[in-house]
Parts: structure tokens; C-alpha cells; sequence
């Protein structure tokens, strides 16, 4: 069937919201398609080749940041500290794999949010779920939570107000490897930080930084290449209004790039065969993530790789498994051996957030450090045994001290201090700094195990 930046209206939506004005709806995806791109073919490309290197072993993919973001959180102090975690745990990733990281956001564009149910209900009222501010607001009011089409002009342009910063900062210097001095003390040494976490840090750039010293002294012209600091976006792909009224050609290459990020994701709430963004991601050019969790079937996953990667093209498929730490042992090799009996190519990462919710007994929703890092680590494990590779991992994590897992410095009865998610909960600055260590470490032993 002809696929078109539009086929997928003609497939079973998932996660659909009702926009009750058409034809203001119109009006708005009108104006996103004459609004320039967020993102450039090019970027894209580049990315895609990256992952191809991680999807061969030659790179490690570190994918994080909100499970929603906000705009009232599009501030210069939030999204800095986002990418000075990103750029510290790619550090720490970087000493244990011995691989180049890419490091992936999820920002500029994770705005909206797939809910397990479409109306909510609080004493007696019911109203539309909160879908993210790209598609409604939060407050309980009729008003807030119907669904404006403007909105999405709107996620547009704080994607527009974040990237700009997020080039900005880059641009300038903000994370040149080659002064560790600028970026990383003051905010390793601020309060909470437990001693060893800060001396291992500060151990791990010094001896990056001597690194690189002692290859430009040899003369070695990829230094440069090395030290270049890049951060990519995602989002999940789940507003196809949004996605598809910035999906074009470029000129000088061939077929159509989905232009709000680097990278978009499938949920795995609509990952449905049959359904409305599988048919739109089959059509695009950028390397595609795919969530995939404990009840999938194997063989479906098989058959929605095949869809969206008919070609067997290199870096295009980024299968991120969530299965939680209490099913990840049955349910990823059957997973990983029906993609290898397929003689089917992805990268595999671990997203270890999401199978791994818990409620307390108040109510509250948390996730537990320790399961985070059980799947984790069970993930690495399962993908040696099995002759695959872990290549990535995806987490919800924010640069600032909340408070919102337990486990890595929190308890339970910490939980209201600095508890902010407008969605899940993110592994703070410290738990999410001690999940990279954690991590490197295993990379360390399984690189010592396989060199003679
Ligand atoms: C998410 O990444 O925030 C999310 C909703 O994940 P999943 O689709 O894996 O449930
Ligand atoms: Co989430």
C-alpha cells in the first residue's frame, strides 16, 4: 500500500484524543508544516550511522531525561542540568565501555503522553486524562483538559526554545572535554552527593582529560571528533498530527525524514501491527526506537520489524525492552532468540524504568532503585549469554535532587520532599550518577573477561 506523510489516518489510532474544533485543528497542522524543521536530514543521518556503530558493538547509546516534559520546565537551569547529567553518566559510560557514547535526550518534543485510561475521576467529576502539554494541561478543570489544537504549536515552539539552548550551550563550549574545570565542579560538589560517588567522578574525568592530552601530544587528528560533544533528541512519536505535519522531503536525498527529532520512539501502547503509527514510522527515513515489554509476542515483534525495516537498513531499529526485573529472565531470550532465528539486526537497549513501577501503600508512585538496576544488569547478562548485545539504555531521570525513586540515597518517607513528575518517576541526579557507575562497572568486567 502507497505510504504517505497521511496514510495513517486511515488506520485504527491508538491513544487518540477528540478535537472537537476540525477546523482549528487544521488551521494548526497548516502552520506546522509551513514552520521550518526543528531538526536537519543531516542530523538525523548521522545519528542513524551512529547507531549502526552501536548496533555493531562500536558504540554504547545513553538515552534519558523526563518521562513528560513541560513547559513550564523549559527553563535555562533544568535543561542545563539535564545535559550535564547526560554528558557526566556518558562520561562515567565511556571509562567502562571503552566505546563512544551517543547521548540522546529525551527533550525538545517528549510533550505528549500515552494514559492507560482516557478519563479520569476525582470526587465524582470526570474528565479527559492529562495527555501532556502537547495535547492538554493538568489542572482538574474542563477547560485545561480539553484537548487544544494550539497546543501543538506551542510543543512546537518550546521544542524550538529548548533546542536552541541545547545547540547554544554545545556550541559554545559548555561540555568541551578539554575543561573538565568548567563543567564539573561545582556540580559534582554540591550537597547530598555521597563522598564516593564524588571521588569516583572526579577520578573519571581526570583520567579522561589526561587521555586526551596524551593523544593530542601524540598528533592524533581524531581528537577532535572525540571531544566533540553532541546530544541528539527523542520523543515518543505519538501525536501523528504533530509528527507527520513535519515529515518532508529534503532536497538531494530521497524519501521522507520526520523533522521534530533524531529520534522517535513507538510506545508500547501503540506499537498495534495493524495501527496508525506503524504505518507512519514504516514510512520514515530516521532510525526508529520501539518499546517493547513482557506480554508482546516474539513473533509479532519479528513481523513489526520486518514492517518497519523492510531493508535490513543499517541503525534503523532501536528496540528498547522493558521488561521489568521480575520477568526480563523469561521474557527477553524469547524475544532475542526469535529476532537472531530472523536473522533480523536491531540495536537492543534496556529501558529498565517501566516495567519496574510500584505503588505504595499511600498511593504514591515510585520505582525502586535495586529493580532498576536488577533489570539492568540481568539485561546485560542475558544479551552476553545469548550472543547479542546490550548496546544502550534509556532512563527517566532529571538533572535536579528530586525525589521520586526510592533506593540510591532515598526512602520511602523522603518521597513528598521534591516529588515534581508530571508523569513517572525519574531517578534523581545522584541515583542516576550511581546507576552509571553501577553500569560501567559491569562494561569493565565483561571487557576484562573478553580481553586475553
Ligand atoms: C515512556 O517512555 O514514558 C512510556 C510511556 O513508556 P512505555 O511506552 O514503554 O510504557
Ligand atoms: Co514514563
Amino acid at each position: 500500500m502507497t505510504w504517505t506523510p497521511e496514510s495513517w489516518r486511515g488506520f485504527p489510532y491508538a491513544q487518540d484524543v477528540a478535537y472537537d474544533d476540525q477546523a482549528e485543528l487544521e488551521r494548526v497542522f497548516g502552520r506546522l508544516r509551513s514552520l521550518p524543521p526543528l531538526v536537519t536530514s543531516w542530523e538525523i543521518e548521522r545519528l542513524r550511522g551512529q547507531l549502526g556503530d552501536a548496533q555493531e558493538g562500536k558504540r554504547f547509546l545513553l538515552q534519558g531525561g523526563d518521562c513528560a516534559e513541560t513547559f513550564a520546565d523549559c527553563n535555562n537551569g533544568i535543561i542545563a542540568n539535564k545535559l550535564k547529567i547526560l554528558l557526566q553518566m556518558s562520561l562515567v559510560l565511556v571509562q567502562g565501555g571503552k566505546l563512544p557514547v551517543i547521548r540522546v535526550g529525551r527533550f525538545a518534543g517528549q510533550y505528549a503522553k500515552p494514559r492507560s485510561r482516557p478519563t479520569e475521576v476525582r470526587d465524582g467529576v470526570e474528565l479527559p486524562s492529562y495527555f501532556g502539554d502537547l495535547i492538554n494541561r493538568p489542572e482538574f478543570t474542563a477547560a485545561a483538559r480539553r484537548a487544544d489544537p494550539t497546543l501543538l504549536l506551542d510543543g512546537y515552539a518550546h521544542a524550538a526554545y529548548t533546542l536552541n539552548f541545547i545547540r547554544s550551550l554545545t556550541a559554545g563550549g559548555f561540555a568541551d572535554l578539554h575543561h573538565p574545570e568548567y563543567w564539573d565542579l561545582s556540580f559534582v560538589e554540591r550537597a547530598g552527593l555521597p563522598e564516593h560517588l564524588r571521588a569516583q567522578y572526579m577520578q573519571t574525568s581526570r583520567q579522561l582529560s589526561e587521555a586526551l592530552r596524551f593523544m593530542e601530544a601524540l598528533g592524533e587528528s581524531s581528537v577532535d571528533q572525540l571531544t566533540r560533544v553532541d546530544f541528539y533528541t527523542s520523543h515518543e512519536g505519538l501525536n501523528l498530527n504533530y509528527e507527520s505535519a513535519q515529515t518532508r522531503t529534503v532536497p538531494r536525498r530521497s524519501g521522507h525524514y520526520d523533522l521534530t527529532t533524531h529520534l522517535p520512539w513507538i510506545g508500547e501502547r501503540t506499537r498495534a501491527l495493524g495501527g496508525a503509527h506503524v504505518e507512519f514510522f514504516r514510512g520514515v527515513k530516521n532510525a526508529v526506537g520501539v518499546k517493547v515489554g513482557p506480554k508482546a509476542d516474539p513473533a509479532e515483534i519479528v513481523e513489526l520489524v520486518r514492517r518497519l525495516d523492510p531493508d535490513h537498513e543499517r541503525g534503523k531499529i532501536v528496540l528498547i525492552t522493558r521488561m521489568g526485573a521480575g520477568e526480563v529472565e523469561k521474557a527477553l531470550p524469547l524475544l532475542v532468540e526469535a529476532l537472531v532465528r530472523s536473522e533480523r539486526h536491531v540495536l537492543w537497549t534496556c529501558d529498565p524504568m517501566h516495567g519496574n513501577a510500584l505503588t505504595l501503600p499511600n498511593g504514591v508512585k515510585t520505582r525502586d532503585f535495586d529493580a532498576i538496576l536488577r533489570e539492568l544488569e540481568a539485561s546485560f547478562e542475558l544479551h552476553a549469554r545469548l550472543g547479542t548485545r546490550l548496546g544502550g539504555v534509556h532512563f527517566e531521570l532529571t538533572g535536579d535532587d528530586v525525589t521520586e525513586c526510592i533506593g540510591g540515597g532515598i526512602e520511602a518517607t523522603d518521597l513528598d520532599r521534591r516529588y515534581e513528575t508530571m508523569c513517572d518517576p525519574r531517578l534523581n541526579y545522584r541515583q542516576a550518577l550511581e546507576m552509571a557507575f553501577r553500569l560501567a562497572d559491569k562494561m569493565k568486567a565483561a571487557g576484562s573477561l573478553s580481553t586475553p
